[in-house]
């Protein structure tokens, strides 16, 4: 697809057909965020691809909101950064992310951020923690979200373009 109409009909997809996605769709979308760029080029994050359908219901429950379309996703991708390589952690695993979404996008494969820094379950237990138990991850390993990927039950309509975005725009020259 021409980039700028990827960046035109990307939705985040939270219903998911149930169909398999084709595994060559899967495989850029992963490419996709190893190609993200990463401070100093230092590459701190694992991609963890989860098909599994057992674990893909325990990552639906590791907050109290907001996660609940992994347990009918076809996969979930999770970078995980290792924070004692880069302090960058976070901006590294959410670039990582962008580029999966926009990936995803462009091969007609819904996908949706899945929030898990700074988020808590229903027993207040930290959501990072709960997501390095499920993957057994050492206490280095930082997550920020979790990419959830599926066949679209149906694709949002693209947002239309608001006029009112551009006040949020400064040019200064
Ligand atoms: C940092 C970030 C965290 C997000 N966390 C969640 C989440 O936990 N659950 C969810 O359903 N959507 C989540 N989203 C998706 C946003 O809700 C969505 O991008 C926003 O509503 C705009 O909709 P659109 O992506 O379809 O344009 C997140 C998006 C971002 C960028």
């Amino acid at each position: 697809m021409e980039f700028n109409n990827v960046l035109r009909i990307r939705r985040s997809v939270r219903r998911y057909s149930g169909k398999a996605i084709p595994a060559d769709s899967l495989e850029r979308i992963v490419q996709a965020g190893l190609s993200a760029p990463t401070s100093r080029n230092q590459k701190p994050c694992r991609f963890i691809v989860v098909r599994n359908r057992e674990i893909l219901k325990q990552l639906a429950h590791v907050k109290q909101a907001g996660g609940a379309m992994l347990e009918n996703a076809y996969a979930a991708v999770i970078p995980a950064a290792d924070s004692s390589i880069a302090d960058t952690w976070a901006e590294d695993t959410s670039i990582a992310l962008s580029f999966m979404h926009l990936a995803a996008a462009n091969e007609g494969v819904g996908s949706c951020w899945v929030q898990i820094h700074l988020r808590k379950d229903e027993k207040e237990e930290d959501a990072e923690e709960n997501v390095r138990k499920i993957l057994s991850l050492g206490p280095a390993f930082r997550i920020t979200g979790i990419l959830s990927l599926g066949m679209p039950e149906e694709m949002p309509a693209p947002h239309q373009p608001d006029t009112n975005d551009r006040e949020r725009v400064t040019v200064m020259e």
